[in-house]
């Protein structure tokens, strides 16, 4: 869906959020977040292996978050719900809840790298992004970040390295905390997929 029809949308879907999803989520439990699903490839994979987490993946198309759902439902993952939303919509609708929500993980995986620079500003890592997502981390809390294409790391890099809150640290300092091969990230292995975390200040 273009972003300027998702925008004409955004009372309503800020409304379902609040009236629907967020009740679904554990209360005082942090939670792992991943922005941009797609089809929930890895998502699903990361919540069969970590049963003790509560993972919540978003996505703007709809049918990707309904395909989706379908595998969470056929591998019975209790721990794990996804919802069509736009990540920075979701995230100012989440900081205003009134029932405080942690994050403790948060993926941005294979995520579009718009290529031209007129649209960089569509890019999901933006300065915005990172400090609704420090409103909702404590310190040494994780943003895991990987991508094929080299413009979009440079660029998701320095606006970490700019932000007060975030600290950048290089793949090879801090572990990646789960590997699972996304039909996005088979596509992108022809290429060389490059990654970091930032810890929270
Ligand atoms: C290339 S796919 C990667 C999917 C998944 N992360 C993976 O690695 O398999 C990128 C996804 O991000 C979604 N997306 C792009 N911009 C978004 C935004 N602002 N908010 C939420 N999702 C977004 C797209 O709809 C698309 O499904």
């Amino acid at each position: 869906m273009p972003l300027e029809i998702y925008d004409s949308l955004r009372d309503q879907r800020l409304a379902d959020l609040r009236a629907d999803f967020f009740p679904r989520l554990p209360a005082g439990q942090p939670l792992i977040l991943e922005l941009g699903c797609g089809h929930g490839h890895y998502l699903n994979a990361y919540a069969a292996a970590h049963p003790q987490e509560f993972c919540v993946g978003l996505d703007l198309i709809g049918d990707r978050i309904a395909r989706a759902e379908r595998k969470a439902n056929r591998a019975r993952l209790s721990n794990l719900a996804f919802v069509q939303a736009e990540a920075a919509l979701f995230l100012g609708a989440l900081v205003e809840q009134p029932a405080p929500v942690r994050l403790r993980r948060v993926f941005v995986l294979f995520s579009d790298p718009w290529p031209k620079r007129r649209h960089w500003k569509h890019r999901v890592v933006q300065p915005g992004l990172l400090d609704l997502l420090g409103k909702l981390t404590e310190p040494g809390a994780a943003f895991h970040f990987r991508t094929d294409h080299p413009g979009y790391f440079t660029f998701a890099r320095q606006v970490v390295e700019e932000h007060a809150l975030w600290e950048f640290a290089e793949a090879d300092a801090v572990a990646w905390p789960f590997e699972y091969v996304s039909v996005f990230e088979e596509r992108a292995l022809a290429g060389a997929p490059q990654s970091f975390t930032a810890l929270r200040r």
